[in-house]
C-alpha cells in the first residue's frame, strides 16, 4: 500500500486514514491508496469501511498540481465508482474542508458523518473547472436539483448544519473524526443499515435548465464554468447515471483544456505564492497592536474600519475636533455596513466604536502606536510635515507608513531620521472593502518593517504585494499606461462607451471611464496636472478634452455626471451628451481624422499596453515576479480573475505575436509603445513570464 492512506483493522471495520498533508489532496498516491484500501478490506472480510483524514481537514479536493499533466489511472471517477460498488459499508467521517473531490469521495461513501465545523463545497467552478467525479450526478440525487445547481454553479462552501439539513451529510456530532466515525459505523452495523449507493437513487426532477444556463452565464461575465456545470447537473435529470456520468466527463474535460482553466488556477496558487517572499523566511514582524491612523476622509477611516474589524486599536488624528467626528461618522457608517452583514454584532459594534477607537487633534497621542499609517491630502509637502512631526513623537521602532499613492517614499522617509522605519502601505478605497495592499519597500527600509506591512495585511485580511518605488508603484503605474492607451484610441476615432464595453465583454468589471467616474474624475486631473508641472516628454501624446469636463465641475459620479450622465442613480449610467463634441472639437484641434475601431482592436491595444509597461514593472524590479503584477491587477483593478492577470494572460496569448503588434505600431507612435526590454527577452529566448515564477519559487 501506498503511505498515502493508513490502514488500520478495528473488529469488523477497516479504517482508511488520509495522510497527505496539508490538505489530503486526492492525488495519484491517495487514488492508489483508497483503491487498495477498498480490496484489502474486501479481501481481509472485514464488513464495513471508515473513511476519514488526518491533520487539518477530510479530503480537501483532487491535487490541482496534477491538472494539464497526463492524467494516471486510476482517475478520481473510478475510484469514486469503485467505493460505491463495494459490498461493504462504507462510512465517511469528515472534519475540515471535504472540498471537490473530497466531497465527491465523500457522496460515493454509503453514510456521511460530520463534525460540527466541517464545512463542504464543490468550488470547482471556482478553478474553471466542473465537479468531474459525479458530483454533478449524485449531488442533486442527494440534495435536489436546486440545492446542487446553487452549490456547484457559485462553488460556496456550506457549514455542517446546513450540510444536514440538505441531506449531504447524515449526522453531525462533536469529537475526534477516527473516534465519532467508528462509533457511527458500528451503529450502522448493529443495525444492519443497508448499503446506500448515490447511484441507485431516483433522478431528481428537472428544471427549467436553459433559463438557470442564461442567468448564470450572465452572472459569470464571461467566465463559462459555472453554466457548464448547469449543464452537467440537467444530465443527471435526464440520463440514466452512468450515462450523465459520460456527459459530465465530456463537460469536464472541455473545461479542462480551456485557457479559463489555466487562468483561475494560476489565480489560487499566485494568491497564495504572492505574500511568500524569501527575503522574509525567518524574519519576524515588529509588535501590531496598536495602531494610528492620520487623516479621516473616506481612505483614512476605510483604514481605520479595517484596522478595528481586525481587532486593532485606533487612534485617529485630524485637524479638529470637528473634523474628527466627522471621521467618526464615516467609520461608524463602515462599521454598520459590517453590522448589517452580520460580520458583526451590535455589542461588537459598541466597543469598536467607544473602546477601541480614539479621537484626537494632537500628535502626541500617537506616541505609543506600534504603527502610524498616514491617509492625508496627496501633496508632497504636506506629507513632508506629517513625518518630521511622528520622527519627532513616534516611540523608537514604530512602523511609520504613508498611504501614498504616487509619491516617492525614499523622499518622505528622508524627512525622518529612522528611514529604515519608513513604509509605503497602499491601500485602494473603500480600504476596508477592497482586497489589494501594495506594501512598498524603500531604500532603507528594513526587513522587520517589510514583514510588518505583511503581517498586517494578513490580519487585515488584504491581499499584500511587494512593490518598489516608483511613478505610481506597481498597479497606478500600470493602470496609468493602459488608461493612455485607451485616451489615445478616443483621439484617433473610438469613444469612451465603445472602449468601456469591449473591456466589459473581455471580463472587466467596469470599463476603464466608467471606473473613472466612480474614483472620481478630479483624482486623474491632478495627477494629470502635477506631470504636466513636473515636464512631459516632448514626444508624449496629451489631450485636454478630460479637463475641459473636469473644468465645468463635472467629477463622475459623485457630482452626478462625467463620461456618464448618473441622473437616474449611480446603477444607470447612460452617456454624457456634453463628452462627444469635446472629444472631437480636441481631434479637430490636433488636425486628427478618426477612424474606426474594431472591439477587438480595442481590447488588443489595451491589453497591449498593460503588458508591455507590466513587463517594465518586472524588468526593473518594481514587482518581484510576473504573478505580482497578476495579483495586483486581480485584487486591486477589477481584471478578470479567470484570465489569470495580465501577464499570464499574455502567456496564453502568446507573447511573439503581442511584441510583434506592439512593435508595428511603435512605428506610428515609438515613444509610447516603446518594447519592454523584458519582453524583447523572453521572445527571443522562447520563454515565458510563467516561466519566470517558476524560477523565483524554485
Ligand atoms: N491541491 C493541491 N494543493 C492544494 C490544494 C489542492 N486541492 N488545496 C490546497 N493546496 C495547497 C495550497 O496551495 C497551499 O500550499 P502552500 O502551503 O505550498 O502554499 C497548502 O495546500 C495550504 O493551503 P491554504 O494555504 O489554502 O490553506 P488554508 O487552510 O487557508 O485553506 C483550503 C485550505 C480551504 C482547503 C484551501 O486550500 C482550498 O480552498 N483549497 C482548494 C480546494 C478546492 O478547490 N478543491 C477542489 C479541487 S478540484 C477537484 O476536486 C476536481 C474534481 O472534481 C476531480
Amino acid at each position: 500500500m501506498t503511505d498515502a492512506i493508513g490502514y488500520e483493522r478495528i473488529g469488523d471495520i477497516a479504517v482508511l486514514k488520509a495522510q497527505n498533508p496539508p490538505v489530503n489532496a486526492l492525488g495519484y498516491d491517495v487514488r492508489v491508496g483508497l483503491m487498495e484500501g477498498i480490496a484489502r478490506a474486501e479481501d481481509e472480510g472485514a464488513k464495513a469501511v471508515l473513511i476519514y483524514g488526518e491533520g487539518n481537514t477530510y479530503f480537501a479536493g483532487a491535487d490541482i498540481r496534477e491538472f494539464g499533466q497526463p492524467p494516471k489511472s486510476p482517475g478520481l471517477p473510478e475510484v469514486c465508482d469503485r467505493i460505491e460498488a463495494s459490498p461493504l459499508l462504507v462510512v465517511s467521517s469528515m472534519h475540515g474542508t471535504a472540498l471537490g473531490g473530497g466531497l465527491e469521495v465523500a457522496l460515493s461513501t454509503h453514510y456521511r458523518i460530520a463534525v460540527p465545523t466541517a464545512r463542504v463545497g464543490l468550488p470547482e467552478v471556482l478553478l474553471g473547472i466542473l465537479p468531474g467525479a459525479g458530483g454533478t450526478q449524485r449531488l442533486p440525487r442527494v440534495a435536489g436539483v436546486e440545492a446542487a445547481l446553487d452549490l456547484i454553479t457559485t462553488g460556496r462552501h456550506i457549514r455542517a448544519d446546513e450540510a444536514l439539513k440538505l441531506g449531504i451529510i447524515d449526522r453531525i456530532e462533536d469529537g475526534a473524526p477516527r473516534e465519532i466515525g467508528l462509533a457511527y459505523t458500528k451503529e450502522l452495523l448493529d443495525q444492519n443499515a443497508p448499503r446506500r449507493p448515490v447511484s441507485e437513487m431516483e433522478a431528481p426532477e428537472p428544471v427549467d435548465f436553459d433559463a438557470v444556463h442564461d442567468s448564470v452565464l450572465k452572472k459569470g461575465r464571461g467566465q463559462i464554468s459555472p453554466a457548464t456545470a448547469v449543464r452537467a447537473v440537467q444530465a443527471a435529470t435526464e440520463l440514466p447515471f452512468a450515462e450523465g456520468m459520460k456527459r459530465e466527463r465530456e463537460l469536464f474535460m472541455e473545461l479542462m483544456n480551456t485557457d479559463q482553466r489555466q487562468g483561475l488556477i494560476h489565480a489560487f496558487f499566485s494568491e497564495r505564492a504572492v505574500s511568500k517572499l524569501p527575503e522574509l523566511k525567518g524574519v519576524e514582524p515588529r509588535r501590531l497592536a496598536a495602531i494610528g491612523v492620520i487623516g479621516g476622509g473616506t481612505m483614512g477611516a476605510g483604514i481605520a474600519t479595517a484596522a478595528l474589524l481586525s481587532g486593532l486599536t485606533v487612534t485617529l488624528l485630524e485637524m479638529s475636533p470637528e473634523a474628527a467626528e466627522a471621521a467618526k461618522g464615516r467609520i461608524k457608517g463602515n462599521l454598520q455596513g459590517a453590522l448589517k452583514r452580520g460580520k458583526i454584532d451590535q455589542a461588537n459594534f459598541e466597543t469598536l466604536t467607544e473602546k477601541s477607537l480614539t479621537l484626537a487633534t494632537d500628535y502626541d497621542a500617537l506616541k505609543d502606536a506600534d504603527l502610524v499609517i498616514e491617509a492625508v491630502f496627496e501633496e508632497m509637502d504636506v506629507k513632508k510635515k506629517v513625518f518630521t512631526q511622528l520622527d519627532a513623537v513616534c516611540k523608537p521602532g514604530a512602523v511609520l507608513a504613508t498611504n501614498t499613492s504616487y509619491l516617492d517614499v525614499n523622499e518622505i522617509a528622508a524627512m525622518t531620521k529612522r528611514p529604515q522605519d519608513v513604509i509605503g502601505l497602499h491601500f485602494f478605497s473603500p480600504a476596508h472593502v477592497m482586497k489589494l495592499l501594495e506594501v512598498v519597500v524603500a531604500d532603507e527600509t528594513a526587513p522587520d518593517v517589510v514583514a510588518t506591512g505583511f503581517a498586517l495585511g494578513k490580519r487585515l485580511g488584504k491581499i499584500s504585494v511587494r512593490a518598489g518605488v516608483c511613478d505610481g508603484f506597481i498597479g497606478n503605474r500600470i493602470l496609468s499606461t493602459y488608461r493612455t492607451a485607451a485616451d489615445h484610441m478616443i483621439l484617433d476615432g473610438a469613444s469612451p462607451y465603445q472602449i468601456d464595453k469591449a473591456l466589459e465583454d473581455f471580463g472587466f468589471a467596469m470599463g476603464p471611464f466608467a471606473v473613472a467616474d466612480l474614483a472620481g474624475l478630479d483624482i486623474g486631473w491632478a495627477v494629470r496636472k502635477r506631470k504636466r508641472a513636473e515636464g512631459l516628454d516632448p514626444r508624449a501624446r496629451d489631450s485636454a478634452y478630460a479637463d475641459k469636463l473636469c473644468e465645468d465641475g463635472h467629477f463622475g459620479q459623485k457630482t452626478g455626471k462625467g463620461y456618464y450622465d448618473y441622473a437616474a442613480g449611480p446603477r444607470s449610467r447612460v452617456p454624457n451628451p456634453d463628452v462627444m463634441p469635446l472629444i472631437e472639437a480636441e481631434r479637430a484641434e490636433q488636425g486628427i481624422t478618426p477612424r474606426e475601431f474594431t472591439d477587438e482592436e480595442i481590447v488588443r491595444r489595451y491589453m497591449a499596453a498593460m503588458v508591455n509597461e507590466s513587463a517594465k514593472v518586472v524588468g526593473e524590479g518594481i514587482a518581484r515576479r510576473p504573478l505580482d503584477v497578476d495579483m495586483t491587477l486581480l485584487f486591486g483593478y477589477g481584471f478578470p480573475r479567470y484570465r489569470g492577470g495580465p501577464l499570464k494572460w499574455a502567456d496564453l496569448e502568446g507573447l511573439p505575436g503581442l511584441l510583434d503588434d506592439i512593435r508595428s505600431w511603435a512605428k506610428e507612435d515609438p515613444y509610447f509603445w516603446e518594447p519592454a526590454p523584458l519582453l524583447e527577452k523572453l521572445v527571443a529566448e522562447g520563454r515565458t513570464f510563467d516561466d519566470l515564477n517558476k524560477e523565483a519559487a524554485a
